[in-house]
């Protein structure tokens, strides 16, 4: 919690090549029912109290498949974080999409298998609704944004999210091609979800390092490394002007707060 006690309500969930993304005020550790979080870097912006949780741990050390995405979103609930930008590295599916590219998915398939995806694990039965599950108001403002700093932005595009660490094969992506999704990525889901479960606006500002298997040569971690670097400034750009421009209380006119009360039976 900030020195004195506001709530930080807004957070920024970085992954590939942003774990130092924001310099930090000071690093804190929270504890979850579910484990330990990395440590979350608080920081300001304008007048708002921030927090980075870098997804892979500091010195990106834990892999997709691995990373404790329930302790993530329970210890950035518990502090009081009412929004969560995240940042995602993807490849391109849709071929009109290029690496440097930067996308913000409006829904997403998700091909993950072995991960725990849900805080509604036992008694009582809760089914969340995502039929959308990207939050429409930062999305809407996040577009906005884009436009008016000239960084062009896809602002609607499907995110397919597979198990890796390996890449996709070239038949799987020919098979989500023609499933129609547009890009693919290893961190969305369940971050997404759990962020949904807990009635916290979540939207992803995901930036394309390469065109998918079997649409160029060879995929390795160093693209991801290399294209992070250069988008690093556009991202930074379009984050702070919509921290600062998001209101600092949620109207209620999005999906995602109520969420947690349709959930249940009644
Ligand atoms: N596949 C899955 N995840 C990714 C990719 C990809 O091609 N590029 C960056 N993250």
């Amino acid at each position: 919690m900030s020195k004195n006690s506001r709530k930080v309500k807004i957070a920024v969930i970085g992954g590939s090549g942003f774990e130092k993304f924001f310099d930090g005020i000071r690093q804190m550790r929270v504890g979850t029912p579910y484990g330990f979080p990395p440590p979350l870097i608080l920081s300001r912006i304008g007048e708002k109290d921030i927090v980075f949780l870098p997804r892979h741990g500091l010195n990106h050390s834990t892999p997709p498949h691995r990373v404790n995405y329930r302790a993530n979103i329970h210890g950035l609930h518990s502090i009081g974080v009412e929004r969560i930008i995240a940042i995602n590295a993807v490849g391109a599916i849709n071929p009109n999409f290029k690496p440097g590219d930067l996308v913000m998915p409006h829904d997403f398939a998700d091909f993950t298998k072995l991960r725990p995806a849900t805080f509604h694990d036992e008694a009582p039965v809760k089914h969340i609704d995502v039929t959308q599950p990207y939050c429409p108001e930062i999305r809407r403002l996040m577009s906005k944004i884009s436009k008016d700093n000239g960084i062009p932005l896809w602002d609607t595009a499907i995110l397919v999210c597979t198990e890796g660490p390996r890449f996709e094969t070239a038949a799987e992506i020919e098979m989500f091609r023609r499933l129609g999704f547009d890009i693919v990525g290893m961190s969305g889901v369940p971050e997404v979800v759990l962020a949904r479960e807990l009635g916290i606006c979540y939207a992803s500002l995901c930036f394309v390092t390469n065109m998918a298997a079997g649409m160029q040569e060879r995929l390795t971690p160093s693209e991801v490394v290399e294209i992070s670097k250069q988008v690093t400034p556009k991202v930074r750009q379009i984050l702070i002007d919509t921290i600062v421009a998001l209101p600092l209380e949620r109207t209620g006119k999005c999906p995602c707060a109520s969420a947690p009360e349709y959930a249940g039976f009644k």
